[in-house]
């Protein structure tokens, strides 16, 4: 595995990578990203490629400057996780080559999932469109085959692909599910940050979905969701059954129960299909 600091050595190595699947990451690396690897290593072995991680911590994608500096930073663990799982290539480039001084890195049009009303965008406004930044301009700068993103941001996943699909449709975005720890807690970066006895607390997050998945209408889910995190004493910023594409509220043939909450001090987002068939 070549570890690769600059764009300069990223293009050093193009010519021996053949077609590159490209897993994004801030880095704080655990198990939920080790499967996006694992499976991007898959992915490019068939395409006779190579999986490359991107470890960026993105400033323009946090409306809390005290958020982004406190962001973990686990290079070392970060490296070997990606060498145990596949990744031929990891690129670590610095700000300044993202954003180079003096230059305007363009902010894409945000699609219209980044700003349905009661989501991400009504709690952290700006956050899309320094996702969207970012993505296209290592899309720009990489060029990947395809990139593999994570289940658990759903939204993220929908904004990236309408994006994508917009800006560079040559590129496929591939979504992968929620790595869960055994109690069922979605894995995050963030969970590290979880006292003992808010750690406890958060299941109900999961559990919340879980019970919603048997609900009859999307209100009566919406109600559950609620219900079962006040109990837990946590209060949601939203707790919401909404269309899976697009993220409108309004019932459709395929949807998606979604929840982000504060508990303590650490924001957590978690999704699940809705309803549970079967
Ligand atoms: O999901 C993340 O870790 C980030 O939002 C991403 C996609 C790497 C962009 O910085």
């Amino acid at each position: 595995m070549e570890t690769l600091n600059d764009i300069a050595a990223l293009d050093r190595f193009r010519p021996r990578a053949g077609e590159i699947v490209l897993i994004p990451t801030m880095g704080a690396l655990h198990a939920g990203h080790a499967s996006l690897i694992q499976h991007g290593a898959k992915l490019a072995e068939a395409r006779g490629g190579s999986c490359v991680v991107w470890i960026f911590v993105n400033p323009t994608q946090f409306n809390d400057p005290a958020d982004y500096a406190r962001y973990p930073k686990t290079l070392d663990a970060d490296l070997a996780i990606c060498k145990s799982s596949g990744a031929r290539g990891v690129f670590v480039p610095s700000k300044d080559e993202i954003y180079p001084p003096g230059r305007t890195v363009r902010v894409p049009e945000l699609p219209r999932v980044a700003t349905q009303p009661g989501l991400e965008d009504a709690r952290r406004p700006g956050h899309f469109a320094g996702v969207c930044q970012v993505v296209l301009r290592f899309f720009e700068i990489v060029k990947p085959k395809v990139a593999v993103f994570g289940e658990k941001d759903w939204q993220q996943l929908q904004v990236v692909r309408a994006m994508t699909r917009r800006e560079m449709p040559g590129v496929e975005i591939a979504p992968m599910p929620t790595v869960r720890e055994p109690d069922g807690l979605a894995m995050s970066s963030r969970n590290r940050f979880l006292t003992a006895e808010d750690r406890v607390k958060a299941l109900a997050i999961s559990k919340a979905l879980r019970v919603a998945g048997g609900e009859a209408s999307p209100k009566r889910a919406e109600a559950v969701m609620g219900d079962v995190l006040n109990e837990a004493g946590i209060s949601p910023e939203y707790a919401v059954v909404r269309d899976a594409e697009t993220l409108e509220e309004r019932e459709t043939e395929s949807q998606r129960a979604l929840i982000a909450a504060k508990v303590g001090n650490v924001r957590l987002i978690d999704n699940v299909a809705w309803p549970v068939r079967g």
